[in-house]
This record gives structure tokens, sequence and C-alpha cells, in this order.
């Protein structure tokens, strides 16, 4: 027996969505539409305008932008070679001693978030000579490799809004919090809660990294293992912890609000006001520090309902200088980034997801001649915009009927001999099994006025 014909008997593979990926299905798709819908819609009215940026970039633009130290970059990143090269090598198997080989510019990953893509967009594209400041926003897919649980996947989907050059006016951040708050409202999200903080500067946060590293020194021995290694590597992350041992202890660290220089306090100060002016209604949370490098200033985050303990469902701050970083003119910046997964979960769990959408309509027919008036009503129906079931083959009416209950559709229109020969059409409610006939340019005029009631 040849090897081909083993193979054949064989049981096939069952293929199963990788781990922390999944698909989206109709019903819920229809509400990431309208959710989607609903961001073009508030965000266009703030002046923004949509950037679509690749899937994957350079890693060394994320290294350089969200921190080669953070755990976005050091842990979480789908990186592969992008050369011909490399792929020529992983290809015929010679991977021995490639990642050490490999040169930074050589590799891609898959974007773990946008913000670094679109300031290299702003950068590429001379964004600069428009008028500043550029107002852009963003949704799709965005990638990394944490442990998958509610709330947490491995691909998961943002949406989000950076504002680019300008000034960094205290209106400016007060307004993207607006916006976010706008959207949220927009779609009666449930248990919204802001928390906002200033980091700091270049001026100030050196100097209070300093000061907390060394409280943290003097605790050390009541850390976990996470918090002792950040002593060395990001102690603002520290303040970060969920650990139950560590509150009291992190509690009594000095905070950044007191150790902020005059520019930051001020400009804190104003955003402040500046939130209260549009009747934004926040918390302050001096622990709030955000897990990626390039914040300064204003760092805001938001939690919803129903999402357990993975409930922020936006994050975002202020990034002054990052422009400049990646090789581009000074240029101020600031923005957020929603989980689209997690406010879908959130509007799921508080009821706020739409019903199920039925057909508008079944069309029972049977015949021949039953079937070319039905294409055609099917046809007309479409163009004034229902939803319509055409049966691709003739069926008794009662299995038609009960098809179109199962579809959860509104009505049935009943088409056979008689009612083609007669001009008149029959229109069953499936509701209340009441039924009508109606000649066939009444019945459209029937449908529209039942859909505007
Ligand atoms: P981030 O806090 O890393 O910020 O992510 C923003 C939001 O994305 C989170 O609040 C969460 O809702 C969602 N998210 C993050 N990781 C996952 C995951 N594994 N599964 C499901 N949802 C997730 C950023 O990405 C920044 N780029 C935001 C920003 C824009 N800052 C300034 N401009």
């Amino acid at each position: 027996m040849s090897e081909g014909a083993v193979k054949k008997e064989e049981k096939p593979r069952k293929f199963q969505a990788i781990r922390g990926t999944r698909d989206l299905l109709p019903p819920e798709t229809a509400l990431w539409n309208r959710v989607e819908q609903t961001a073009h819609e508030v965000f266009g009215t703030f002046g923004y305008g949509e950037i679509r940026v690749p899937i994957f970039e350079s890693t060394d633009l994320f290294a350089r932008s969200i921190g080669a130290e953070t755990d976005v970059v050091s842990k979480e990143m789908y990186t592969l070679g992008g050369s011909a090269e490399f792929s020529e090598k992983v290809r015929e198997g010679r991977t021995e001693g490639m990642l050490s080989e490999m040169q930074p510019e050589e590799m891609i990953s898959l974007r773990p978030e946008a913000t670094a893509s679109v300031c290299r967009a702003y950068i590429e594209h001379g964004m600069q000579q428009l008028p500043q400041p550029v107002k852009l926003y963003y949704m799709g897919p965005m990638f990394r490799r944490e442990r998958p649980q509610k709330g947490r996947y491995r691909q998961f989907y943002q949406i989000g809004a950076e504002i680019l050059g300008g000034t960094d006016a205290p209106a400016i951040d007060a307004e993207v919090i607006e916006m976010v708050m706008t959207f949220f409202a927009k779609l009666e999200l449930q248990g919204v809660q802001l928390d906002i903080n200033s980091i700091g500067d270049r001026n100030c946060r050196p100097k209070y990294v300093e000061l907390l590293r060394a409280e943290l020194l003097k605790v050390k021995d009541k850390l976990g293992a996470d918090s002792q290694r950040r002593i060395e590597t990001n102690p603002l992350r520290v303040l970060d912890s969920k650990l139950e041992n560590e509150q009291a202890i992190i509690e009594k660290l000095p905070r950044i609000g007191d150790h902020l220089c005059k520019d930051c306090a001020e400009h804190y100060s104003a955003v402040k006001q500046e939130l209260g002016l549009r009747g934004v209604k926040y918390r302050e949370n001096w622990r709030l520090v955000r897990g990626l490098d390039y914040y300064m200033r204003t760092t805001f985050e938001i939690t919803a309902s129903g999402l357990g303990s993975q409930n922020a469902v936006c994050g975002g701050g202020r990034y002054d200088g990052l422009v400049e970083l990646l090789g581009g003119p000074p240029a101020k910046g600031i923005g957020f980034a929603i989980g689209e997964d997690r406010l879908i979960l959130s509007l799921q769990e508080s009821g706020k997801a739409p019903a199920q959408q039925g057909r508008d309509v079944y069309i029972a027919w049977m015949g021949e001649r039953a079937h070319a008036t039905a294409i055609r009503a099917a046809k007309d129906l479409r163009k004034a915009g229902f939803s319509v079931e055409l049966p691709p083959v003739e069926q008794k009416f009662g299995k038609a009927l009960g098809q179109a209950d199962k579809l959860g559709a509104k009505y049935a229109l009943i088409l056979g001999d008689n009612e083609v020969s007669e001009g008149l059409w029959t229109l069953k409610t499936l509701a209340d099994g009441s039924q009508a006939k109606f000649p066939e340019a009444d019945l459209l005029e029937h449908l529209r006025k039942q859909r505007a009631l």
C-alpha cells in the first residue's frame, strides 16, 4: 500500500483555534459592528480621522517605544525573522544559534499595540507639515502572549486614538478623555469608573523613582519576588501590585503627587479643572502608573462592570517626546486604547447587547411561476432594506412556516399558484398568526409603514 493510501485511512485531524484566539460569530458580531460604527461616529464628531497601520512592524520599533524591559516587549511579543535569508534558514531547519545571530532590524513582531505604529506613520508621512495637532483613530487586532483568561486573549482587539503635534495644553488631555467617556455613554456602558494620575516628566520622575527605590529597599524583605525584582528594574511597577500582603506597605510609600515639579503639578491641576468644565467625573489614583515606558504626565484608566479581575476597559496617557525618540521632530502626544473584547463583554453582561436580529421576511413559495415571482419579490424587498430569506428549493407551506419561525422571521410572504394568478400576495405576521392579502405594489408600502412604527 502506498503512503498516500495509509494517510487516507487516518482520522483527519480536528483543528481548533489556537489558545488565546477565538472566532467571533453572529449574532455577537452585530454588536461588534455596532460598537465600531459608534466609534466612527463619535470620534468623527471630535475631528478624528481613521488610520490603518500594518499588523506587523520592525521589532525594534516596539522595543524602543514601549520599552525593551517592559513585560509586553520582553515576554509577550510574537516575533519572527523578517529577512528572506532568515526565512530560508527556518525552512531549511538551520535554526541553531539563529536568535543570537540575528540583527534587531531583521526581526519583525506582530503589533502588541498601535501607538508606536501611529507615531512611526506620523514621521514617515511628514504629518508635522499638516495643520497640528493631527487626530487619528484606529481599530483592529493586537497580539500579546499573555496567559489567557476571561477578558484576556492573545489576539485581542483595540479601538484607540492618538493626538499628535501642536500643544500639550491640558484641555487636550481633558478632551481626549471626554471623547472616550462620550463613546462609553453612547453605548450605555455600565459601572464606568475613570481613574487619573500624573506620573511627572523627565525633570521630576527620575528623582521620585530614586526616592521610591530607596524606600522600597527598606521594606524589601516584606515584598514578594516580583516586587523585589522590580525595585531594580522599574520601581514604579511595584505600585501596580495586587498582592494582598503588599497593599499596606505600598500605601505608606511616597506618592508622586507630592513630588511633581512645578510645571507638571500645574499641568495636572489644569487637566482636572478642564475635566470639571466638561462634566467628566474622575477619581485620582496615585498608584496608576501604566505598564508601558513612553508615558509622562497624564495617565488614565477606565474600568467597567461585569469583567472580573481584567476590568480595565481603556488605558491611555500623554507621551510627549515619543515621536522624537523614534527619529521624528519634537512633538507632543496623548492617546488611549480601549479593549474592545472587554467592552463587548461588559455590554453583554449588563444586558445592553442587542437581541439577535431575525429575518424580516421569509418567502414561502411553491410552484414554477411562484419561483420567478419570489425571486422578484426578494430583490425588491432587499432593495428597500428588508432582510429576506428566499429558500432555494420549494417547500410545503407547513415546513416553510416552521422554518420561518426558527429563523425568527417577522413575516412569511406566501406565494403559491393562486397568489400569482390573482396578483394578490398573502402576508402572514408570525407573532400573532394574522394573515392579509395585498396587491404587489401595496405590500412594500405596508411593510415600510410597519417598520416605521
Ligand atoms: P494598554 O493598557 O496596554 O495600553 O492596553 C489598552 C487596553 O487594551 C487595556 O485596558 C485592555 O482593555 C486591552 N487589552 C490589553 N491587553 C489585552 C489582552 N491580552 N486581552 C484583551 N484586552 C487587552 C495600550 O495599548 C496603549 N497603546 C494605549 C495608548 C494609546 N496610550 C496612548 N495611546
